[in-house]
């Protein structure tokens, strides 16, 4: 393995970055098993003895509400001999974990809480006594609005600093509703992508690609738009959605995308979701009555298409969508496509969160289907001897760096790469 100073040059990368099973188990060890890592939102498990399984870099580990109702993020390892204690994905365990092996019997927040005939252990060094005994639990748990995240490691920031300005994903989320929370809808939608994690990182931000890899899907769907507006009839919102993607050049290029210092990043450039219409009205009259007129047009106003918390996610905020990958290998990544529902909101608003889930972001969309097989091809092109090189030339040179925040000059700058693999190689050198 070349060292990360020739891997990444400030204008391109070398292929191997993507290819390369050492540079992935490293990855792992220096970003996935340090950093803050999302495991899941909190309505995913309302009750004592809810648990929701969740991988963490290579760990498998369990999200729990314990007795106290505080939620613990455990190893899924029995300390005796090693058994994954939940082999379901989620569940309710009562108030014990109870090893299938050897019935070793465990508290909610991982301690032990019996072991059968304890006394074979006299005069050993396992007992109830030896922490060892008791169920290892992630270094450090926190939740922000919601949303709960676990680090495997005791030192490094707090969450909050570690989301930084990314922040803005679970607030514009959650402000949408009139009492400030989301709920999950319990069930996603998981899909392996063949190809490493950082394509569909880069891909959030990548304006240039939407008119160009979506446009059949953009254009069938504005002409079929068209077709009713000639008619006089208003076309449904979903037809939005899709045909927004072939929007032209110029319109994706006076997006900006900003990119935060550890690669997170936002692209701004709202999709004109306030139709005039009677859930609508209702829906901003409930916004209106919980915050006051100004602070409401506040939350609604916001122009904010795709929020990335570098490395693994893709909030689509204003769509209460969220996307979390979890990489497998150097070549296989898994995606967990989660969307979520306004507390206090009608069902009609509901429905274009759910709309824009199933015709954008699930595995039979048209929409992600087309990036599926960008990714795909373009990891079989960087295993290949055609070149050593990636490029993120495009607009290099006219980014605007204040304060660590990189301002693209353009909305299909690749200044989204750049920023994104500045941070990779500080968490690769161990300098984050
Ligand atoms: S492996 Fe769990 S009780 Fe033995
Ligand atoms: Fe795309």
């Amino acid at each position: 393995m070349l060292p990360i100073s020739e891997l990444v040059e400030p204008d391109r990368v070398h292929h191997t970055v993507y290819t390369d099973p050492e540079i992935f188990d490293r990855e792992i060890e220096n970003i996935w098993e340090k950093a803050w890592i999302y495991c899941g939102h909190e309505s995913q498990i309302p009750n004592r003895g809810d648990f929701y399984t969740v991988q963490i870099g290579k760990q498998p580990m369990i999200m729990v509400r314990g007795k106290d109702n505080n939620i613990h993020v455990l190893y899924n390892r029995c300390p005796h001999r090693g058994t994954q204690l939940c082999g379901a994905r989620s569940g309710n365990t009562g108030s014990t974990f109870v090893c299938s092996y050897h019935a070793w019997t465990f508290n909610l927040d991982g301690r032990i809480k019996g072991i059968p005939m304890a006394h074979g252990y006299d005069g050993t060094r396992m007992g109830y006594d030896n922490p060892s005994c008791s169920v290892k639990t992630a270094a450090r748990v926190e939740a922000y609005r919601g949303f709960v995240f676990a680090s495997l490691k005791h030192d490094g920031e707090t969450l909050e600093d570690f989301l930084g300005e990314a922040r803005i994903a679970f607030d514009d989320m959650c402000d949408r509703s009139p009492v400030g929370e989301v709920e999950v809808v319990p069930v996603c939608h998981r899909v392996i992508q063949h190809s490493n994690w950082k394509f569909f990182m880069e891909n959030q931000l990548d304006a240039l690609h939407p008119s160009v890899t979506h446009q059949s899907t953009g254009i069938a769907a504005g002409r079929i738009e068209q077709e009713l507006k000639k008619k006089g009839e208003t076309p449904p919102l979903y037809y939005h959605y899709l045909s927004t993607f072939a929007s032209s050049f110029e319109k994706w290029d006076s997006v900006q995308t900003v990119n935060l210092p550890l690669g997170h990043g936002i692209l701004t450039g709202y999709m004109g979701l306030r139709p005039d219409d009677q859930d609508t009205k209702e829906y901003v009259q409930a916004m209106y009555k919980a915050y006051g007129e100004e602070r409401a047009e506040e939350y609604l106003g916001r122009s904010i298409h795709h929020v990335l918390v570098y490395p693994y996610l893709s909030v689509q905020s204003s769509l209460q969508q969220l996307r979390c990958l979890r990489p497998i290998s150097a070549n296989k990544t898994m995606s967990e496509i989660w969307h979520f529902r306004l507390k206090g909101v009608s069902t009609a608003i509901y429905r274009r969160s759910l709309w824009y889930y199933n015709l954008v972001n699930s595995p039979s969309t048209m929409v992600n289907a087309d990036d599926l097989e960008n990714w795909a091809r373009g990891q079989r092109g960087l295993e290949s001897d055609g070149g050593d090189w990636v490029s993120f030339h495009r607009n290099y040179g006219s980014d605007t760096i204040e304060d660590g925040v990189t301002y693209s000059s353009t909305g299909m700058s690749e200044g989204v790469m750049r920023s994104q693999f500045s941070a990779w190689s500080k968490y690769m050198e161990g300098s984050s």
